[in-house]
């Protein structure tokens, strides 16, 4: 019966000349491919003969099964080059041992060819010479790094996170950050002009956003392996700003995944984007809030980025109404926030700090090294610990962050640290409760050289409606 169903299958397979033509080209790409054992079985337990219901006598090209990109056979033709036979092909189709050279040693345990194990980031295999074959990525946590670093004087610690424990550096600066560095247009914007006295100007030693305006500084989200910091950034500064601005009538938490998904021209969702095209949209099409279009981090890589699921429309004087209801379906409230145009500050540090206690939180740009992401806590400063590795070791890209505050750390030497407090877009197990602290006044990894401030655009009226948060609204 099972052979009857196959053969049926095999002849509507047969059926028109492009088959035809598969099966042909099939056949000599059969012949002619590389044998799919001497790179290594992966999978070797896995079921693909006995998956498929059976095995074909003779020769039979349509007998195949997918295996990872390609495909394996379950027909004793395979057993001719035992190259394109599926793994368990012998011990289901023929009930004897694999016909493997090689065996090869891990923990006192026999793996034989073919067979494979994670370390870290690297797939290693156990070849056909009986050695373990591995590959040699840099790790986005490697463990001699996190060991320099806590063994050194460095004044920050590193922790091996979990989260992010297996992929490579490549993946890292991949998938967790994602601002383009703005054009030369942008970034020879004019920088706002300060009234003031840098040596008369009453900054404190310390300063914390999060204590002058309590409930109105936003939580760290969690970008997941999306590369949109300049989404998270953008809706964060927005956010606080916002609330601040507002004196707490609105703290609304703006949604990140709808710049993601609906400020496309230009833009590259996970893929990395602008933070001069963001505010323009901020400013122009407004968003909702996070709770009304919930981030969806990406289960897989590549990434897909959502339809856009809220649009707005004006309302007159420059305001904006969703027109569709919130992707949320438990939420009613798709009230569409909107910015003025954002600010460039100079790169001046007490400029930017007299901008963060007048205003709030500031956006800034920066350049993450392959040891940021192991960072736990402490005053971060680029170490060299990687500079004696080779170039795949060292590398680094383009994020957007969060200012909050500052403060000041004495030395034993009586000198003292200075360094900035900023909120991360990678979750609130990492760092500092989702925050860092970073050298200040030094432009440590450029971060005080793009630095943006911006304004919500709040009337009378906003103040007065938004007051009663309860009140549903529909379209
Ligand atoms: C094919 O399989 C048989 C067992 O049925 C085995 O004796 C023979 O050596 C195999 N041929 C090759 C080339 O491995
Ligand atoms: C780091 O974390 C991973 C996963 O949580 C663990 O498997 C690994 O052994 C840890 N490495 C070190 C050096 O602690």
């Amino acid at each position: 019966m099972k052979l009857l169903l196959l053969s049926v299958a095999a002849l509507l397979m047969v059926v028109g000349a492009s088959a035809a033509e598969r099966i042909l080209s099939r056949r000599t790409k059969r012949e002619l491919a590389s044998p799919l054992h001497v790179g290594g079985i992966r999978d070797p337990f896995g079921s693909y003969c006995e998956r498929r219901g059976g095995c074909c006598p003779g020769r039979d090209d349509l007998c195949t099964v997918p295996y990872l990109d390609t495909i394996c056979y379950c027909d004793l033709f395979c057993n001719r080059t035992i190259a394109d036979c599926c793994p368990d092909f012998w011990g289901h189709c023929l009930g004897v041992e694999p016909p493997f050279i090689g065996n090869c040693e891990r923990n006192g345990n026999k793996f034989f060819s073919g067979q494979t194990y994670k370390e870290n980031c690297n797939l290693c295999t156990c070849g056909i010479t009986g050695r373990w074959e591995c590959e040699q990525n840099a790790c986005l946590m490697e463990p001699d790094v996190i060991h320099a670093i806590n063994r050194g004087n460095y004044g920050w610690n590193a922790a091996n996170y979990s989260q992010l424990y297996g992929m490579t550096l490549d993946e890292g600066i991949r998938f967790r950050l994602g601002t383009q560095r703005p054009s030369r247009t942008i970034m020879n914007m004019n920088e706002m002009q300060m009234n003031m006295d840098p040596e008369s100007d009453g900054l404190p030693l310390y300063f914390n956003s999060a204590e002058k305006w309590p409930g109105k500084i936003h939580e760290p989200l969690d970008q997941g392996n999306c590369a949109a910091s300049w989404a998270f950034s953008t809706a964060a500064v927005a956010s606080d700003r916002i609330s601040i601005q507002s004196m707490g009538h609105m703290t609304p938490q703006l949604s990140p995944q709808n710049l993601i998904s609906c400020d496309t021209r230009n833009q590259g969702g996970c893929d990395g984007g602008r933070i001069d095209g963001a505010w323009w949209f901020l400013r122009r099409r407004g968003v909702v809030t996070e709770n009304c279009y919930p981030y969806q981090p990406p289960q897989q890589t590549p990434v897909e980025v959502g339809r856009c699921m809220m649009q707005s429309r004006s309302v007159g004087r420059g305001k904006r109404q969703a027109t569709q209801r919130c992707p949320n379906t438990h939420n009613y409230q798709n009230d569409i926030y909107q910015s003025t145009p954002p600010y460039r500050l100079s790169s001046n540090e007490k400029e930017i700090m007299k901008e963060i206690m007048d205003n709030g939180p500031v956006q800034a740009i920066m350049e993450v090294h392959e040891d940021f992401f192991v960072y736990k806590n402490g005053i971060y400063k680029h170490t060299d610990v990687s500079f004696t590795k080779p170039p795949q070791y060292r590398k680094h890209g383009t994020h957007s962050i969060r200012i909050t505050g500052w403060g000041e750390e004495r030395n034993f030497d009586g000198t003292s640290k200075k360094y900035w407090i900023a909120a991360n877009s990678w979750g609130k197990n990492w760092g500092e409760n989702g925050y860092f602290r970073i050298a200040r006044g030094d432009n440590e990894c450029e971060i005080e050289t793009f630095v943006i401030g911006v304004w919500g655009r709040i009337t009378m009226e906003d103040m007065h409606s938004h007051h009663h948060q309860h009140r549903r609204r529909h379209i």
